[in-house]
């Protein structure tokens, strides 16, 4: 009876081919959705606060998606404990933990408003001293950047 009740109204499937960013940081995974810029249409599942053995967590399990090196250094930066799994024919084909890179070119803004790349057009460059902490220091103007503010492609 239980199980008939759930096939009624468990209308999320599996995913056969893709990727599961799990043990995203609590109510991050929106954040993680929108740095990964994905066309309209893009087959996803998406959980915020769910139970898990380390208190809560969000889930986004998302059909046909590869992540290149990029966007894992932007999960790295919004969660640094989250996980990839990449699926294959419905099962967990590879495992991972993301990693917070040494440096990063692209990806971040420098907070600092008086910071040369933010008034020409440079790529920024940064110096991540504390992966933990992400103490992330800007290579041109030598601030500490106290945002993670993630540029928009
Ligand atoms: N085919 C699939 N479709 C959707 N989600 C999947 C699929 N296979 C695995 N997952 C999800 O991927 C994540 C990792 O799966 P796995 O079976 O390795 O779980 P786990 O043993 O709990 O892993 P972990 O120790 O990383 O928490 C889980 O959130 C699981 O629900
Ligand atoms: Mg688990
Ligand atoms: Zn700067």
């Amino acid at each position: 009876m239980v199980a008939e009740i759930d096939k009624k109204q468990l209308k999320v499937k599996p995913i056969e081919n893709g990727t599961v960013i799990d043990h995203i940081e609590c109510s991050k995974a929106l954040n993680v959705y929108q740095i990964l810029n994905m066309p309209k249409d893009t087959t996803l599942t998406l959980a915020m606060n769910v139970n898990s053995k380390n208190g809560a967590k969000d889930i986004l399990k998302i059909e046909g998606k590869e992540l290149c090196e990029s966007e894992v250094s932007k999960i790295a930066l919004i969660s640094p404990n989250a996980t990839i799994n990449i699926i294959k024919d419905s099962k967990v084909l590879k495992k991972f933990k993301v990693q917070v890179p040494d440096e990063i070119e692209g990806i971040l803004i420098c907070t600092n408003p008086n910071c040369i790349t933010n008034k020409e057009k440079v790529n920024g460059k940064f110096t991540i001293e504390d992966k933990e902490k992400l103490k992330i220091r800007c290579n041109y103007c030598e601030k500490f950047i106290n945002e993670i503010k993630i540029k928009k492609e």
